[in-house]
């Protein structure tokens, strides 16, 4: 007997955003006996925040398929994507939004009833479906009234602290509830991490509270591979002004309908930097490219550009951008009508995570699975814009009947070791009984400053050598780190065990950032400007081996003849430019 509630599922499933709601739909479909646990309220998932729309080649505008989605993803990705992930990405995703829509999802139209698409970063055609600029908000809707129809298990504000393992294979996890600070023990036969990114590593980011590398540092301490956790995209176009919401996003939907970028010279730089593509060239470019204009010293006052869409009609504006006006008339009290707005790169997403097989999503821990931000492979070295929101209906789909499958291959539930969890619950008591001055929000604060310092745009091996060893003693006073008050609704508490997860995953992707002697997509090391033929052929992986960091490379396996003649061309002229 168990000494904490304990309840029993064939696939649990931690996080509610787009990837865990589909997956559950999915498991639940074939028959496994499935729960929801997030750690907010349904509906609050940090997919509500994704704006500018979904990538799936459904051609409605433009003579579109998935074998240029396919290219466009790769030459984004800078070449070292799981193309197995992103041929299938490419080919699943009009089937997973029609999908959407049946369930639905009501988006925007063209005048002859089709599914209306706009432009954005990277992508050959108009390829994103969507609503307004608030695509994420309704995607959740739809996904959510289906789980909610269909009798699915949640438990809201719910937070896993651990993963428990039988020998080696998932056995279930561990958390509580945050109002109560109710321990629960879920004993499950598989489990799938959809838990979203690490965006609150940094302090200048979109991302959302809840996003605090939970599944990342589960999964590591969970035994689980994880991959290319250098590729951390910076979003080129986020408030930078004012204070308070600096970072917030400026949805890239701006510039695919025709907002321009300009230097304090009212030059529209990207002319420089990529005169094809001008303000629709891949993120990766775009940030550096304001980067430089601002350390140039052709920045805006608040430091960042001009983003300008005032030329367009306002009743259009208001009409495809319309949290965009919102947000500026309400936190800058600016009307983008009429004035340009201030925009600068922030933190924005992950495409490095735990190491997938490309059909099922399976984790190298046995029942472990992972979708969404949180897995790795599709995105390569830099994520397109609006590939997320595929991603997450098309591999949790996957995940999910993958998941059932499992568990329906397993005669009984994993054993679940009560010293395991009794040691875990001490270390949650455990930040009430330090004595030291050091609160955990101090020890916050000073993560996002060596982030922002040396783990940003630009890195070296002098920066990250530094930030090493910073967070090793940044480590050290986490240990001492004091709470006060009592389980409930204590979130200081709860910030205390989000620092675990934030400072491994801190650790692990400034050791990849190390390890990648390149410059590929999202990372750029100013000691090695160019990207390496030799670093396009493998991925770095970090794994916990008896309590140590692990890190090696691993070969990317080679394409077959009929994909590699789709990016044959592009490839060879990117790798020319390189030498
Ligand atoms: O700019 C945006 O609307 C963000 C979209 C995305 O990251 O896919």
């Amino acid at each position: 007997m168990s000494k904490y509630k304990t309840h029993e599922y064939d696939v649990l499933i931690i996080g509610s955003g787009g990837a865990g709601l589909r997956a559950a739909i999915a498991a639940k479909e074939k028959g496994a006996k499935t729960a929801i646990v997030c750690k907010c309220l349904l509906g609050k998932a940090h997919t509500v925040m994704a704006e500018g729309g979904i990538a799936a080649a459904m051609g409605s505008l433009d003579p579109d398929n998935w074998q240029t989605h396919f290219q466009n993803t790769m030459f984004g990705g800078k070449y070292v994507n799981d193309w197995r992930m992103t041929e299938i990405h490419s080919k699943e995703s009009p089937d997973r939004v029609r999908e959407l829509e049946q369930w639905g999802a009501v988006f925007d139209r063209t005048k002859d009833g089709k599914m209306l698409q706009r432009s954005f970063g990277g992508h050959t055609y108009r390829r994103l479906v969507h609503v307004g600029d608030r695509t994420g908000h309704e995607m959740i809707r739809a996904l959510q009234d289906k789980v909610v129809s269909m009798g699915i298990d949640i438990y809201m504000e719910f937070m896993i602290s651990h993963l428990l393992l039988d020998d080696g294979r998932i056995a279930g996890a561990f958390g509580f509830f945050k109002d109560t600070g109710k321990f629960v023990v879920f004993n499950s036969k598989s489990v799938i991490l959809a838990t979203g990114g690490m965006g609150k590593i940094w302090r200048i980011t979109t991302n959302s509270w809840d996003n605090t590398a939970d599944g990342i540092s589960l999964a590591y301490f969970a035994g689980a591979e994880l991959k290319d956790m250098e590729f951390v995209q910076f979003h080129p176009t986020g408030m930078v002004w004012p204070l308070g919401v600096k970072g917030l996003l400026v949805t890239e939907a701006v510039r695919g309908d025709g907002g321009l970028l300009t230097n304090n010279k009212g030059e529209r730089f990207m002319e420089k930097y990529d005169p094809k593509l001008m303000e629709l060239s891949t993120r990766d470019l775009v940030a550096r490219a304001i980067n430089q204009e601002v350390r140039e010293g052709r920045g805006t006052e608040h430091g960042g550009v001009y983003l300008n869409i005032s030329h367009k009609p306002s009743a259009y504006v208001k009409k495809k951008l319309p949290s965009m006006y919102d947000q500026f008339l309400e936190f800058a009290d600016l009307d983008i009508t009429k004035q340009p707005m201030e925009v600068g790169p922030t933190c924005h997403y992950m495409m490095g995570g735990v190491s997938v097989d490309p059909q099922t999503q399976m984790s190298t821990t046995d029942g472990l699975f992972a979708i969404g931000e949180i897995a790795a492979g599709l995105h390569g070295a830099n994520r397109l814009g609006g590939n997320s929101l595929s991603d997450l209906i098309v591999f949790g789909r996957r995940a999910g009947s993958a998941a059932a499958d499992y568990a329906k291959g397993m005669k009984s539930l994993p054993i679940i070791d009560q010293k395991e969890i009794d040691e875990h619950k001490d270390w949650l008591f455990s930040f009430f009984e330090t004595k030291s001055d050091c609160p955990p929000s101090l020890v916050h604060t000073k993560l996002q400053d060596i982030m922002e310092r040396d783990v940003g745009l630009i890195r070296d091996d002098e920066g990250l050598k530094k930030v090493l060893s910073d967070l090793d003693s940044l480590s050290q006073q986490y240990k001492n780190t004091y709470l006060e008050g009592n389980l409930q609704y204590n979130f200081g508490w709860h910030i205390a065990i989000s620092l675990k997860f934030m400072l491994i995953t801190a650790k692990i992707v400034s050791r990849a950032s190390l390890e990648r002697k390149e410059s590929r997509g999202a990372l750029y090391r100013k000691d090695f400007p160019k990207a390496e033929e030799e670093w396009g052929g493998k991925s770095v992986v970090i794994k916990n081996k008896d309590g140590n960091m692990s890190v090696s490379t691993v070969p990317i396996q080679p394409m077959p003849s009929n994909l590699e003649d789709y990016i044959k061309k592009e490839k060879e002229e990117w790798l020319n430019k390189q030498k």
